[in-house]
């Protein structure tokens, strides 16, 4: 259960996000934004994220990966997979998102992020904060997802050797209003990803 601190003020900056926006990168302006990939485990949330990342970097454009298999190794290494650690894990992810984006980077996350709630608290975040969210999902099948296996996770699952199991044993909530709906099935990384591109161009963020 967390505590909740108190006598704390927010402090404020010096630095402008316009002055950020004019001194950061090589394309001039603020471009700080949240792009937010929620899908199965397997749909190609990481590959798409990194590709992006990649993208974007080469373009001059500052933009960093967070990616669930990561963050768990490191910042959330206390959580595991009950509903309540995933809600944890995403309202964490959602705040260092806004930090990055607020810095004037373009911030990647993928996370299986399940749970429409949890998603919304990490929208809610940017937007009391001003900053643009994107929900992207990644609307890959079942079926496809258990059949690539990459990890070996869903042979576990089935067995009952991994309990609460995303789209086995726990639900995923698919998203009713994202902002974008990629399919990966039958596509290659870099045409699942562009329309990530087209997204972003239509948005200003990518000049
Ligand atoms: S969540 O739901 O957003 O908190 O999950 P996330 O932080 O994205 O972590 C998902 C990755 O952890 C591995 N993994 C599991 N995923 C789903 N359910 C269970 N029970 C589970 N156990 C381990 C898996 O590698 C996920 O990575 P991806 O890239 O999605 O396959
Ligand atoms: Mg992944």
């Amino acid at each position: 259960c967390l505590q909740v601190a108190t006598n704390v003020t927010e402090q404020k900056h010096h630095v402008t996000r316009e002055t950020r926006g004019k001194n950061l990168g090589l394309c001039r302006g603020f471009r700080g934004c949240t792009v937010w990939l929620t899908g199965l485990s397997g749909a190609g949330k990481t590959s798409i994220a990194f590709e992006l990342e990649a993208y974007l970097v080469s373009r001059g454009i500052p933009a960093y990966g967070l990616d669930g298999d990561n963050i768990r190794t490191g910042l959330n290494k206390n959580l595991g997979f009950t509903p309540a650690d995933r809600e944890e894990n995403i309202r964490r992810v959602g705040e260092v998102a806004k930090l990055f984006a607020d810095s004037g980077v373009v911030a990647i996350c993928s996370f299986v992020s399940p749970f429409a709630d949890d998603r919304e608290m990490a929208r809610k975040i940017h937007k009391d904060a001003g900053l643009k969210f994107f929900e992207i999902f990644v609307d890959t099948p079942l079926d496809v997802c258990e059949t690539r296996d990459v990890k070996g996770l869903y042979k576990k699952a089935r067995e009952g050797v991994i309990k609460g199991f995303t789209g086995i044993t726990q639900e995923y909530e698919r998203p009713q209003m994202p902002e974008l709906v990629v399919n990966t099935h039958g596509y290659t990384v870099r045409e699942s990803t562009q329309k990530l591109v087209t997204l972003l161009e239509q948005e200003g963020i990518i000049p």
